[in-house]
């Protein structure tokens, strides 16, 4: 494990680069490292930020808690049963590549989860999703180390807690766990979902048919043209997350805006599009000091240069305050702040 000098600079550790230090950073490529880290009460303070590609996150310009960089790397078919293949992947493993290398083994079901930005130690945190497929469908088991104890825990499908943008490791266990390992069911009687609206129009263009991996161009190709590209522009992904509201607050919005974006959930609640609610708001590609919502996707907060976790969230209180004012609904920032 290699300690930091202090403070450590965080702006190109963060997709969104704000200008953010840390007290300590430490990273380790082997898990005894990070067990003998556990173990060592001068290092050990709870919680600590665990850092994979730091592109859900809003940090601010001095964190004195430790960052913990995740550099386990690896991957590998864990065992194989007559209906599924499960994979394995060490937390380090940048998402995308490992996405594209399940494809290339023949194993679909991670196709519309291509091109998200981060590590597979991340993925879960958040319960990833894209394109009508999450974490959650495709998950066997992960395994962690607890801060504190050192104690190595498997955590089942029940244990994750897993929601809308959310799980366990964003509420009761937020900072307490390193997520260690993930291993992935993928189903061999996968049929590939291509029901998202971009997405079957996409595929149409492409012609290649419908196979795990002409989806996961499809939606290379649709995340390519709507988002930012982090490399380019600093963002982390979408902002907020799209309101789940009652059955009666969806009539209210629709009376007054027939055109609303809404999705019937199975419960009988709706899901609103925040981005076309943040685009009727005014504020599709408009900026606010260094930051702004970007022209091609209003849910998604771009980093202009030089912005501070200060500038996202005075950023987050306007936009929140002119869709609350305009719709009644209240936007909830979908990023982890440290
Ligand atoms: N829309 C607008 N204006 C905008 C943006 C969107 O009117 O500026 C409308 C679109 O026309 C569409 C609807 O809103 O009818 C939904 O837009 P889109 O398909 O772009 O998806 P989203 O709901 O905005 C969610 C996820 C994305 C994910 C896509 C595709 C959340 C918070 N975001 O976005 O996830 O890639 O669906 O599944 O659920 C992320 O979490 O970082 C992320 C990018």
């Amino acid at each position: 494990m290699s300690a930091s000098i202090n403070p450590f600079n965080l702006t190109a550790m963060n997709t969104l680069g704000l200008q953010s230090a840390a007290a300590r950073v430490l990273h380790f490529t082997q898990l005894a490292q990070l067990a003998q880290w556990c173990a060592d009460p001068e290092l050990n303070h709870l919680p600590s930020l665990v850092l994979g590609g730091g592109s859900n996150l809003v940090m601010s310009e001095y964190i004195a808690n430790n960052v913990i960089q995740v550099g386990l790397l690896g991957k590998r078919l864990a065992r194989e049963d007559d209906t599924a293949w499960y994979v394995a992947a060490a937390a380090g493993e940048p998402w995308h590549p490992f996405v594209q290398w399940t494809l290339a083994q023949g194993w679909g079901g991670l196709e519309n989860l291509s091109l998200i930005p981060g590590t597979v130690g991340a993925a879960p945190v958040q319960n990833i999703g894209a394109y009508g497929v999450e974490i959650k469908d495709v998950f066997e088991q992960l395994t962690a180390m607890h801060l504190k104890t050192g104690e190595q825990r498997v955590f089942t499908l029940a244990d994750c807690q897993f929601a809308y943008r959310d799980s366990v490791f964003k509420q009761a266990e937020a900072g307490q766990w390193v997520i260690t390992e993930v291993i992935f069911r993928l189903a061999k009687n996968h049929q590939t979902q291509t029901n998202y609206g971009d997405i079957e129009r996409e595929l149409a263009l492409l012609n290649l048919g419908s196979t795990p991996s002409a989806v996961s161009q499809a939606v290379i190709n649709v995340r390519q043209r709507k988002l930012p590209d982090p490399a380019q522009i600093g963002n982390a992904g979408s902002y907020f997350k799209n309101p789940i509201v009652s059955a009666a607050i969806h009539q209210q919005v629709l009376a007054k805006h027939p055109n609303v974006v809404a999705y019937a959930l199975p419960d009988g609640q709706f899901k609103l599009a925040a981005g076309w609610l943040i685009e009727q708001a005014g504020w599709k590609g408009k900026r606010l000091g260094p930051v702004g919502m970007y022209e091609k996707q209003a849910l998604v907060l771009v980093n202009h240069g030089g912005a501070t976790a200060a500038d996202v969230l005075a950023l987050e209180r306007a936009v929140q305050a002119d869709v609350l004012a305009q719709f009644g609904v209240l936007l909830e920032a979908e990023p982890v702040k440290w």
